[in-house]
């Protein structure tokens, strides 16, 4: 159980997030009980009329349909109407579309009120509420509007996790695995090793996990929060996920999954220095989390999504990739190259 204050570098309202990890209801009860809050709560929760007993609340149907603009127009005005003023602060709870329409309502309502978060999935837990970066989507691409405010807190209990269906507690351990690739190789051992007690959510291992992930992006964005720079690379496997969670309706876990394995076959191609052996160890470390390695679908409707994606550049894509396992690298990729290369990489992951 801990405590963390993370301060930004950059110039951003608020300087800093407080995150408590593991820590009793009362606690939690004292840090809202100092202002007026208003309860943004996912309807699907359980005993979810019961919690937060003493303030507001309101309900929300979670899931990509809730961050629109018809929902943020009639959510914004339904909070208007709760006699809100600068000094009340709302608080998200619920998986990453509802932290992610939470911060964007209190980033632009009364031009910004305070926010906190207590995400109830592993994806919200390890990624989405932590960063400030939130918003909704548009007709053209996900998480196209949106602000970078950040969460006065973060308040995460893994208890929640307990009600979470395994197929979607699974799809959070692909952002897991992410951090390991990218920065961690005593995290993949970890999850390599202790994969059976990770997936069964035993508490010492999964609190050991959840740290370590808050404490891997909190670092990198501390420091970027605007991603100028390092905090890029964060997006490794999310290039080719999110163009294809676009077209074929992956969700968010798997798209990544099938994103972070081609990035890993990419880097062989590109020779960035990675081997063989651990490409091959980022893919059964993968499927070991019963996440998906193979893309049994045509390309022809991805590169629209993807030459449209709100990362490009005018004439390549830049792709995480890696030198090896921890070692992240930017390389730019020539948007003339790019189909022959991703075909050649999907035809090996097919393999
Ligand atoms: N802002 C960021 O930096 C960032 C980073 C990664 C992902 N995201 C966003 O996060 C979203 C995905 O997050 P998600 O997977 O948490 O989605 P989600 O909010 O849709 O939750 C997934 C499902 O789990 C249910 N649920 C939530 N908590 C539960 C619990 N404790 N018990 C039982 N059911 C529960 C929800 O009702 C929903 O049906 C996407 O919109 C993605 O764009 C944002």
């Amino acid at each position: 159980m801990h405590k963390q204050v993370w301060v930004f570098q950059e110039s951003i309202h608020p300087k800093s997030t407080q995150i408590w990890l593991n820590h009793p209801q009362n606690v939690l009860d004292r840090l809202v009980a100092k202002q007026q809050t208003i309860f943004l709560v996912d309807d699907k929760l359980p005993n979810c009329k019961e919690l937060f007993p003493n303030h507001q609340k309101l309900y929300l149907a979670a899931g990509e349909s809730l961050k629109t603009w018809e929902n943020t127009q009639i959510y914004a005005e339904k909070l208007l109407s709760m006699l809100m003023d600068r000094g009340t602060m709302l608080v998200g709870v619920g998986g990453g579309t509802v932290t992610d329409f939470t911060g964007f309502l209190g980033a632009i309502l009364l031009r910004g009120i305070k926010v906190g978060f207590i995400p109830t999935t592993l994806l919200a837990q390890v990624d989405a509420s932590l960063g400030g970066k939130n918003g909704i989507n548009s007709a053209m691409a996900k998480n196209l509007i949106g602000t970078i405010t950040a969460p006065h807190f973060i308040w995460v209990d893994q208890n929640y996790l307990k009600s979470q269906a395994t197929v979607d507690y699974l799809d959070g351990m692909a952002e897991v695995i992410k951090y390991a690739c990218i920065l961690d190789e005593h995290l993949m051992q970890l999850l390599e090793q202790r994969a059976d007690p990770i997936i069964n959510q035993d508490a010492s291992m999964l609190s050991e996990v959840i740290s370590c992930c808050i404490e891997h992006k909190m670092k990198i964005v501390q420091e970027d929060i605007k991603e100028k720079g390092n905090r890029k690379i964060l997006n490794f496997g999310h290039t080719f996920g999110h163009a294809i969670e676009r077209v074929y309706q992956y969700t968010h876990g798997q798209a990544i999954s099938i994103g972070m394995r081609l990035a890993a076959e990419l880097s062989l191609m590109l020779g960035t220095g990675i081997t063989n052996e651990q490409v091959q160890r980022i893919s059964n470390l993968l499927a070991k989390y019963q996440l998906p390695i193979r893309f049994n679908h045509g390309l022809s409707e991805v590169w629209d999504v993807l030459f449209y994606d709100k990362k490009k550049e005018a004439d390549h894509i830049a792709f995480i990739l890696l030198e090896a396992i921890g070692k992240p690298v930017i390389i730019k990729i020539p948007h003339e190259q790019i189909q022959r290369l991703m075909e050649e990489a999907v035809k090996r992951m097919n393999n």
